[in-house]
């Protein structure tokens, strides 16, 4: 293989770094802080608040390589993968930007001449797509390079307007595609974003426009450019394959899948290897940035695409787990180029092994459940409640259900699976913060600034301006030129406080981002906004709450680091929330805590409390900060200058929430709980500070009572205990001797009913105390096979009757029903299965009546 994706990924960034571009890192594959997308799919996903002017420009030119992701929303390949050969979830975008610097002539010229002198691309075999409108870009093309004319095409909005989404930045776009057919001369206009052979190499989209909700397009302050390449489309043209699968990207992957399965990947219709083989991917690098797999909003996603290429093991023959055993070599390819592979490593194989094992039970069995519905149906089509069974039963991810049908040339009715989906999907929606864009008006903006500009770490209070507001709802969301206040992120929740001037006061309830606005979300409490929009507020947080919020923020460092000394480094933050009242950490660990691990790890954190150690906050070169082993915490953002937050030797983290002074101010941390949250996953809360000894006190005071109750001394408590457990025992057991005797006594008695019901044994009986109804019942059955009916009445404050039939009886005959119908006859409530029913009687009068009418009733049995 002439170029390795190694060299076409350091070729590509050094082309741009020689021509003055500043390199950045890969964002996570999932945005921090924007609702309106579930995955990153582009490059630009990291900048899209550059575009829009929200963000100050620090590079004017950037390149990277970014991790992307397109299994929902408007870019979503899912479907495809696995069905060709050069569609995936996961890929890798090579992408340059200019942020309102370079323009189309430079990016034109550039992109030419990377493909066609760096990388020699035939310029036979290479086409150029340009918007409809825009003549600038088609003359760019002829002018200033040596592409023929004929080879430069127009197209209109779909294929050359390129949006990020539904809302957000968007433009005109170039593209160049690569014929890759074998015979150069069977190429024709007709085929460019038509046929497969045709590949789309590379997208330049000039960034002019937003898409506004209401779907107009507003111009933006600047122009840009967004450029974005697949690697693994240039690899494989590079190359000359056809096929990606066959690249060094995939090859060691596939090798492993050939091994596990014994079947070897060559036909185009091993559709099986290249799903699996791609789905690893996007499982992989999801759960290495921080993603579970979970039945809702992202970790969902991720579940779906696991089970997805579980069953397509299925299809190879494999079974039992499998997946899991694809990392290492997922690793060995990309491990380099992210190096959170290698770190996560062990934290991914895990993971995947678990849902694999849970999903494996009910994988087989729902196998066999589909092909009997597909063998049932009429119709050729699976109904939404049949998918939604599969799904909500089986965990059948409804593609997955769609794609087996398909296979079997049956459809899915999706429009009534997705009406019963539709309270999971509210769900999932709301766990995100998805806003509902109904309530939500347009943003009114007052002053001339970017705004958010956070004094927090330092200050408790400040006097600011209104940037923009937005009614919500009955309330406001209000983003202030600068603030205090702490927007909910990395775990720890938004502060809470008032803004106020002269003559209006706004609650703040909570604080968070949207995109890259600290937004207050604020009620009104007294005066009119409008009147007043311009003064000057003054701001101030919550302090106490801020002080609890805080004290368990620093504490949850020091768990995170205990956890690992007392259970081992394979111990990864699966999330956590910092709140005023407690604190949770979840962590990945595959067995329950033990209360002595507990203790150990309460001891530890408890000891660096009483240290009272100072805390230091540096900010600093995200390498430096990794090289002295900082932990990065789950959820942050990685600029490249990040926020390291060190408490002496014992715990370093990157982390932009606030922290107390001096482990001293923490007071004292207790474990409140230790919980399972999913396979491999343990939840752990803990209070601190008052709330801990509010814990303390607490217990003090049960123990207290009991001394009280118990009449002993503290030390005498077990003692009592276990004593009074003994009685207990014994007490239930001589209850139910007693039981035994006393109904073994109502069935020795036979009262023979002499009256007139034929061929049957009727025995009637009453007794004042009361018995386990259960009891009776089941001895009856014992003890009565046939042709006897049995009629109990229970004459205490409270009375009941009972109404026993053999099972023979029940043919014809429901004791629930009878005794139902009795019931309502004397206005009480009775039921019960065919074989016996019971009513119960708020006074004697009624139950004698009752009574009478049972009686009566059963002459007709
Ligand atoms: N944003 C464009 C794309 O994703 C170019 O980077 O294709």
């Amino acid at each position: 293989m002439q170029y390795t994706s190694k060299t076409v990924r350091d070729d590509f960034i050094k082309f741009f770094l020689d021509k003055e571009h500043k390199f950045v890192r890969s964002s996570p594959v999932f945005p921090i802080s924007d609702p309106t997308l579930l995955f990153i799919n582009a490059g630009m996903n990291q900048f899209k608040n550059i575009f829009l002017g929200r963000e100050k420009i620090e590079f004017k030119r950037v390149v990277n390589s970014q991790k992307c992701i397109r299994v929902s929303g408007k870019h979503n390949d899912l479907e495809e993968v696995g069905l060709d050969q050069f569609h995936h979830t996961f890929f890798e975008m090579l992408g340059n930007w200019s942020f309102g610097d370079f323009s189309k002539q430079e990016i034109i010229i550039w992109s030419w001449e990377l493909l066609t002198e760096v990388w020699k691309l035939d310029k036979q075999r290479l086409w150029i797509t340009v918007y409809k409108d825009d003549v600038e870009s088609f003359d760019f093309w002829k002018n200033n390079t040596d592409v023929k004319p004929e080879r430069i095409l127009k197209f209109g909005d779909k294929d050359n307007f390129w949006e990020m989404g539904e809302v957000g930045p968007c433009g005109p776009c170039s593209e160049i595609h690569y014929y890759t057919g074998k015979n150069i001369s069977d190429q024709t206009s007709k085929g460019v974003n038509k046929l497969d052979e045709y590949r789309e190499l590379w997208n330049l989209v000039f960034i002019e426009f937003n898409r506004k909700k209401d779907g107009s397009l507003e111009n933006l302050p600047l122009k840009h450019v967004d450029t974005g390449a697949g690697l693994e489309r240039l690899v494989a043209t590079l190359n000359g394959i056809d096929d990606h699968y066959k690249t060094d990207l995939f090859i060691p992957i596939i090798k492993k899948i050939e091994d596990i399965s014994g079947f070897s990947y060559s036909k185009n219709d091993d559709v099986a290897h290249r799903v699996i083989a791609d789905h690893i991917r996007m499982v992989s690098f999801s759960i290495a940035d921080g993603i579970m797999p979970a039945n809702e909003g992202r970790g969902y996603v991720v579940r779906r695409v696991l089970r997805r290429a579980a069953r397509f093991g299925r299809v190879l023959n494999i079974k039992g787990p499998f997946l899991y055993c694809l990392v290492e070599s997922l690793c060995d390819v990309l491990g380099d180029a992210y190096p959170e592979l290698v770190e996560k490593n062990k934290h991914i194989i895990k993971v995947i092994k678990i849902e694999e094992e849970s999903f494996g039970k009910t994988l087989d069995r729902g196998l066999i459940l589909i092909n009997e519905i597909i063998n049932s149906l009429d119709n050729k089509i699976i109904s939404g409640e049949q998918a939604f069974k599969l799904y909500d039963t089986f965990g059948f991810p409804v593609d997955l259900t769609r794609l087996i049908a398909q296979e079997n040339e049956c459809d899915v009715d999706t429009k009534s699976f997705e009406r019963h989906m539709n309270a999971q999907r509210i769900k999932a929606r709301g766990s995100h913060k998805f806003k509902d864009s109904n309530n939500q008006s347009e943003w009114n903006n007052i002053l001339d600034s970017k705004g958010s500009n956070f004094i927090g770490y330092t200050s408790t209070s400040c006097n600011s301006k209104i940037v923009k507001y937005r009614a919500i709802d009955k309330n406001l969301e209000i983003v202030m030129d600068k603030t205090p206040f702490y927007a909910e992120a990395g775990g720890q929740i938004g502060d809470t406080g008032k803004i106020q001037s002269n003559n209006i006061i706004f609650e703040v309830l909570d604080t968070y981002m949207v995109g890259d606005d600290m937004c207050h979300f604020c009620k009104l409490v007294k005066g009119d906004l409008n009147k007043d929009i311009n003064n000057d507020f003054q701001l101030e947080i919550d302090l106490n709450r801020r002080k609890k919020i805080k004290s368990n923020h620093t504490a949850t460092h020091l768990l995170h680091k205990a956890l690992k000394i007392v259970l081992g480094s394979h111990v990864q933050q699966a999330g956590s929330l910092v709140s005023d009242s407690k604190l949770r950490f979840d962590l990945t660990h595959y067995e329950k805590l033990s209360s002595s691990e507990l203790s150990k790890i309460e001891k530890i954190v408890n000891d660096n409390v009483l240290e009272n150690f100072q805390l230091e906050v540096k900010n600093e070169n995200y390498k430096d900060a990794k090289k002295q082993g900082a932990e990065a915490l789950f959820g942050e953002k990685y600029g490249d200058i990040v926020r390291v937050v060190s408490i002496a030797d014992f715990s370093i983290e990157l982390c932009g929430g606030t922290h107390v002074n001096r482990t001293g101010d923490i007071g004292l941390m207790k474990i409140i709980s230790e919980s399972s949250l999913a396979s491999g996953i343990r939840r752990i809360e803990a209070v601190t500070g008052m709330e801990a000894i509010k814990y303390v006190n607490d217990k003090i005071n049960i123990v207290h009572n009991m001394k009280q109750t118990l009449h002993c001394n503290s030390e005498d408590i077990i003692n009592k205990v276990e004593e009074l457990n003994k009685l207990s025992k014994e007490n239930l057991k001589l209850k139910n001797e007693l039981q035994g005797f006393q109904i073994n006594d109502i069935f020795n008695q036979k009262v023979k009913s002499t009256k007139t019901i034929s061929n049957l044994q009727f025995y009637q009986y009453e007794i004042n105390f009361s018995i386990d109804v259960k009891y009776f019942i089941d001895k009856f059955s014992s003890q009565y096979k046939k042709n006897s009916i049995f009629l109990l009445g229970i004459k205490t404050d409270k009375p009941i009757i009972i109404l026993s039939l053999t099972k023979d009886l029940t043919k014809n005959n429901n004791a629930g029903m009878i005794i139902k119908k009795v019931a309502d006859q004397v206005g009480s409530g009775g039921g019960g299965p065919s074989h016996f029913g019971t009513a119960g009687f708020t006074d004697q009068e009624i139950y004698k009546k009752a009574f009478k009418l049972l009686l009566k009733n059963l002459n007709e049995i």
